[in-house]
Formats: C-alpha cells, sequence, structure tokens
C-alpha cells in the first residue's frame, strides 16, 4: 500500500491515481487476464470484460473509496459506521476473507517470477536441457525445495516492506517502474503483433463467438476477473479513500484508474496471445499459460536475456507491490483491532500467511495425493476467491452503500451531483450489480 503525504492525504489526485493503479497492476493484469481469458473463449471472455469493467467494476470503486473518504479507518470499521445495523457490519470481513484466500496462492506465482528472474539475471536463461519450457517448468512446479523457497523470499521481502511502514520508497518506485513496466510491455507487444500467430490472436482476443456470452459462466469469469484486477471488494480501495481530500473528483479518477487497469491487461494479451498461437499453445492452458509461453517469446528475440530480466524484474516489482498491499490489510486489522505494534503483525501475519500458502505452492508436488481433486489446489483457491468471494463480498458492498447509507450522504461523499448520473449510480448499486452478478453467480456455479 502506497503511503500518503505528511498530512495524511494524497497530495494531488494523480498520487491516488497512481496508488491505486500500483495495487491495480500485478499479476492479475498478466498472468490471470490472459489464463483466464484463454479459459474462456478469448474475445467473449473480453467483451465480457469490458463491460463488468464498466458496468459493475466502475461503481463498485467509486462506492468504496467514497465509503473509505472522510474517515480514514480499517476497511470492517469503515462499513461498520455507514451500517452499523448486522448483518451489514459484517460486509468488510467478506473482503478481508477474499483477501486472505488470495494471498493463500499469490505468493506462490510471485514467487514463480522470482525465480524466472533470478534464472536469466544470475544463470544466464532458464537452462532447460532438452525439455521444452512447459515441461521443464512442471518439473520445477513439482520440486518441494524451489515451491517452498520462491514463496519464502518474496513473502520475506514484502513482509519486511510492510514491517517498516509504508514505504515511501516503494511508493517512489512505482511512480518510475510503473511507466516502465508499461513502456516495456508495449514493446513486447509490438514484437509480439510481428509473430507469425498475431492474426489468430487477434481474431482470437477481438472477435467474440457471440455464443459464449449467453453462456453464464463466461459473465462470472469477467467480473471474478473485473475485481480482482482492479482489486475491489478486498477493502484496498476503502483503505485508499481515506487518503483522498475532499477536493478531488472522484469519478474522474475512479475512470482513470479503471481505463488504466484494463489497458494494461489488453495489451498483456497482445504480448501472450500472438506467442500461444505462434509456438502452438492451446489458450487454455490453465494457471501456468504465461510461464510456458513467455520464455519462448524471449528466445527467439535478440536480446534475450536482456528483455527477460528486464520483464520480469518489473513483473516481480508489481507482483511485490499487489503482495505488500495485500498484506497491509491484516496487519492494519491486527494494529487497530488487537493494539499489536506493527513489526510484530506484519511478522506475524507474513507467517501466517507463508503457512497459508504452502497447500497452492506444494500443490503441484508432493502434495497433490493428499489434496482432493484433479485440479491443482492453486486453481481452486483461485476460483474461490473470483468465482465466489470477490462476487459475493461485490454483492455486500452494492447493497451497503446503495441501500444503508443515507442518499445524500453517499452522493456527497462521491461529489456526483443529483440527476440521472446519480440516479444510474445508486441503482446500479441497489439492485443492477446485485441481481446480474448473483444470477450469474447461481448459475455459473450451477446453483440453478
Ligand atoms: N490487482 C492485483 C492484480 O491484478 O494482480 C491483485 C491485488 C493486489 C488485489 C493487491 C488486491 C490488492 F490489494
Amino acid at each position: 500500500m502506497a503511503a500518503a503525504g505528511e498530512t495524511g492525504q494524497w497530495r494531488t489526485g494523480g498520487g491516488f491515481i497512481l496508488a491505486a493503479l500500483g495495487s491495480a497492476v500485478g499479476l492479475g493484469n498478466v498472468w490471470r487476464f490472459s489464463y483466464v481469458a484463454g479459459e474462456n473463449g478469448g474475445g467473449a471472455f473480453v467483451a465480457a470484460y469490458l463491460v463488468a469493467v464498466l458496468a459493475f467494476g466502475l461503481p463498485l470503486l467509486i462506492a468504496e473509496v467514497a465509503i473509505g473518504r472522510g474517515s480514514p479507518s480499517d476497511p470492517v470499521a469503515a462499513f461498520a459506521r455507514i451500517a452499523p445495523r448486522r448483518p451489514w457490519r459484517w460486509t468488510g470481513w467478506l473482503g478481508v476473507a477474499a483477501c486472505v484466500a488470495i494471498l493463500g496462492y499469490y505468493p506462490t506465482i510471485s514467487g514463480w517470477v522470482a525465480n524466472y528472474l533470478w534464472r536469466y539475471a544470475a544463470q544466464g536463461g532458464l537452462a532447460t536441457g532438452a525439455a521444452d519450457y512447459a515441461t521443464w517448468f512442471r518439473a520445477v512446479l513439482a520440486d518441494p525445495v524451489q515451491a517452498v523457497f520462491w514463496p519464502a523470499a518474496t513473502l520475506a521481502i514484502a513482509g519486511g516492506i510492510v514491517a517498516l511502514g509504508v514505504a515511501r520508497g516503494i511508493e517512489r518506485a512505482s511512480k518510475v517502474l510503473m511507466p516502465l513496466f508499461v513502456l516495456l510491455l508495449v514493446a513486447l507487444a509490438s514484437h509480439g503483433l510481428s509473430l507469425d500467430g498475431a492474426g489468430r490472436a487477434l481474431s482470437f482476443l477481438f472477435r467474440p463467438d457471440w455464443s459464449a456470452l449467453l453462456q453464464p459462466r463466461t459473465w462470472l469469469a469477467a467480473v471474478g476477473q473485473a475485481f480482482f484486477s482492479i482489486g475491489l471488494a478486498m477493502g484496498i480501495l476503502v483503505t485508499f479513500g481515506g487518503y483522498l481530500a475532499e477536493r478531488h473528483r472522484l469519478v474522474p479518477l475512479s475512470l482513470a484508474v479503471v481505463i488504466g487497469d484494463t489497458g494494461v491487461s489488453l495489451v498483456a494479451g497482445l504480448v501472450i496471445f500472438p506467442a500461444v498461437f505462434t509456438y502452438g499453445f492451446d489458450p487454455a492452458h490453465g494457471t501456468t499459460l504465461v510461464f510456458a509461453v513467455l520464455p519462448e517469446v524471449f528466445a527467439a528475440m535478440p536480446a534475450e536475456r536482456a528483455v527477460a530480466v528486464a520483464f520480469f524484474l518489473l513483473l516481480m516489482i508489481a507482483a511485490l507491490t499487489s503482495v505488500v498491499s495485500l498484506i497491509e490489510v491484516p496487519v492494519a486489522l491486527l494494529i487497530a483491532r488487537c493494539g499489536w505494534r506493527r513489526p510484530w503483525a506484519a511478522a506475524v501475519a507474513t507467517a501466517a500467511m507463508f503457512a497459508l500458502g504452502l497447500p497452492a505452492a506444494l500443490g503441484f508436488g508432493v502434495l497433490v495425493p493428499y489434496l482432493p481433486g484433479p485440479a491443482p489446489f492453486l486453481d481452486r483457491l483461485d476460483l474461490l476467491a473470483s468465482d465466489i468471494l470477490l462476487p459475493l463480498s461485490g454483492i455486500a458492498i452494492a447493497l451497503t452503500a446503495g441501500w444503508q447509507w443515507r442518499r445524500e450522504d453517499s452522493l456527497r461523499a462521491t461529489g456526483i451531483a443529483p440527476g440521472l448520473g446519480a440516479t444510474l449510480w445508486l441503482w446500479s448499486l441497489r439492485v443492477g450489480l446485485p441481481v446480474a452478478i448473483g444470477l450469474a453467480m447461481a448459475r455459473g456455479l450451477g446453483l440453478l
């Protein structure tokens, strides 16, 4: 989580946008967007995603920031403040649950990034021997030492940053590194577009198979991905809103965050899918797609090592800032509710996260016989977060903000003038979002 200024407020609206984008842009835009789009039919998913972002993500983002604005407090308390009666006061806890579920596997994937970074930087490459990258990566996943070491290293660094307090360094670093990340992504995407598979990739990504849009699963996946990627329904943006001064207009700021985050995901799609088709991968490869495909892209480039190091370094930073934001949620709670000191809270939360992450980390190898079901545990935890916890938390936030908050108060907090915009925003929270997402959930999970 990035720091507010000396006064406890973002000095500029740009500061808020950058901080929110720092939390939003992460593995979700590169690793998750590509695998979920690949598994859900490409173009249909992208179309549903854009609708989900604008129709559900944006109103919810505005609501969350507005709930946080005016009273910097932990996300659970912020909900209890606007809706003191049960069961609404529990809304904040759903977000915390989603956060914890995501923390159960996000460090594992950050660990994969760290592992690749180390190999390209220190060993000159992946040294796969005779194996292709996908086969080699499966062996890496099954190795218990690597599976535990890299997430532990990632968590230790993120936990250290959280323990030190909200680091100035990381906020300053993200100001330089996030634009660099985007530049590199654009450069890689233009390389992607020069590959043989570019045409197929473009039609896969941007020519929707309309019949797939009739499937509730596509919509549920789109909503889950939108919330995950923007960082919604987890209490993060409530906290960020606490640092936003009254004078900043919330709607344009929120729009900028949503457009920035979505733009990064789409460009990442242009890096990954041309390579997927050029090198004969199945787009529905699952959670390990990026790690099997990207090395192929880099190997075909003249400055393979330099580009790979730069790419994984920036992805690592994007991942790390996100892990920091995720750990900050339980840490803020432990400090606020149990009166713990920050370093102690950070140490305990980080250690607990490490333990919580073991099933996902080891679920490709030694723990396979002990974990139920055919899919890797990591994939199932990811679905628990995105198909169940995030949508449920989003519905609860929308209902709380729409029905429990006094209309005048909510409009004052958002800065939305009474009129058509206000009515649309309110009713999308009151009815549109809960009904649409509730239906997509029920049908997508086979409950209806
Ligand atoms: N939005 C991040 C991503 O797309 O990778 C994930 C995330 C990070 C969610 C931090 C929430 C958060 F606080």
